[in-house]
């Protein structure tokens, strides 16, 4: 199966003319592109950054069929507990949305898990960093999670996403910082794929 690889916009790009001109240089290298929700509509993506009760059905009219869920920054700058996301993600199973769940941790595994949701290991001192989790921990980590789809993120560029992939066995990559910059997120895609 082909690499699933899925960008991460966060509070990117500045204009709504940018993010058009983004969408458009990257949009047809089969990638799931989450923009901030406020370009989603326009845009036409298939991934959206978060869920709500509210926004769930709403997400879904729009096309979205990924959900990012639990992400680190949510945890930490809107204390969401793994409560809150365990919640958000049966919110998005039940409206038919596949949830990307975001782990730094083994422990922030819900104990049963919907084979459906894909899961992405994201370190906390990987993302942002320029520093990514050298690839024997990040297999470790990959190895433990059984039954999953499951996806590295945390400083992705072009030149290590592979390792993740055929050294560290993931299924596919999380992409932050990189896929703000067209060049080179087509390149992640092209050499993973
Ligand atoms: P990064 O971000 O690729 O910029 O490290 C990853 C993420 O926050 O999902």
């Amino acid at each position: 199966m082909k690499p699933l690889v899925v960008a991460n916009w966060k509070t990117n790009p500045a204009t709504m003319k940018e993010a058009k001109a983004l969408f458009n240089s990257v949009k047809n290298t089969g990638a799931v592109i989450c923009p901030p929700d406020i370009y989603l509509s326009a845009l036409g993506a298939d991934g959206a950054q978060d869920v709500s009760e509210a926004s769930a059905p709403i997400l879904k009219k729009l096309g979205i069929k990924y959900v990012i869920v639990g992400h680190s920054e949510r945890r930490r700058r809107f204390e969401e507990t793994d409560e809150i996301v365990e919640k958000k993600l049966k919110i998005a199973l039940k409206s038919g949305l596949r949830p990307i769940l975001c782990i730094d941790k083994f422990s922030q595994l819900p104990q049963k898990l919907n084979k459906k949701v894909i899961v992405a290991f994201e370190p906390l001192f990987a993302i942002g960093t320029n520093k990514p989790c050298p690839i024997t921990a990040a297999k470790e980590m990959r190895d433990s999670i059984k039954h999953h789809f499951v996806l590295y993120g945390g400083s992705v560029n072009s030149k290590n996403a592979k390792n993740y992939i055929c050294q560290a066995g993931f299924q596919g990559v999380l992409v932050g910082k990189a896929s703000l910059d067209a060049k080179e997120f087509i390149d992640i895609v092209k050499n993973i794929c």
